[in-house]
């Protein structure tokens, strides 16, 4: 199933994931503002292209017939450390970007560099952007808030979702 594709790696037991903090005291537990939802929404689908691959809802029906399939994010169990280690370090062998400029140069990805994937034969894709710490924490703020265990996408949580009325919620039940 899609949802495991962190635990698929199988280089990296989730434990493992979840023992790393990336994430700076103070900051996991502040509820994001409607401001920075907004603002990883738009990193989602504008300078990440996170849609290409993951769909513009994050449900996975990609928007770019050419793109890898992503998975189905509204489905992730994953914790706001998991979502922040996989955006910064992807997931090599399996399509997904590392959106952090340095991962793989130093040991931030588990200690792991561009080599020894080479060595284990693990395709690391290039992002179409790299991603500043911050703006990855605006990405998570707004998966967390509106993607991630949110369920199948409907008219209600379109329009919570854009946050306004789109065309693009009239088709939904
Ligand atoms: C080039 C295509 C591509 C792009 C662009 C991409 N992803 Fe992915 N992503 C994937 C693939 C493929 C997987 C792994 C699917 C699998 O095998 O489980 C994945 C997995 C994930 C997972 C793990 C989900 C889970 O529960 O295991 C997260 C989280 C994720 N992507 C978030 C993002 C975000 C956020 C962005 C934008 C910053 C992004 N992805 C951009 C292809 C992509």
């Amino acid at each position: 199933m899609k949802r495991h594709g962190v635990a698929r790696w199988g280089l990296v037991p989730v434990a493992a994931v979840a023992g790393i903090a990336w994430i700076a005291p103070g900051e996991a537990s502040a509820q994001p503002s409607e401001r920075n939802i907004a603002a990883g929404r738009r990193l989602y689908h504008q300078k990440a292209d996170c849609q290409s691959c993951h769909g513009w809802s994050g449900d996975g029906v990609k928007m770019d017939n050419q793109a890898p399939d992503g998975a189905n994010l509204r489905e992730s169990a994953l914790d706001r450390e998991q979502l922040v280690f996989v955006i910064k370090c992807g997931l090599p062998g399996r399509e997904m970007p590392a959106f952090d400029r340095l991962a793989y140069t130093d040991d931030r990805c588990l200690g792991r560099t561009r080599r020894d994937l080479q060595r284990m034969g693990l395709r690391l894709p290039e992002p179409g952007a790299t991603l500043q710490n911050r703006e990855v924490e605006r990405l998570v703020d707004f998966l967390l808030a509106k993607v991630v265990g949110q369920g199948e996408m409907n008219r209600a949580r379109c329009i919570d979702f854009w946050g306004e009325e789109v065309s693009v919620c009239d088709t939904l039940p």
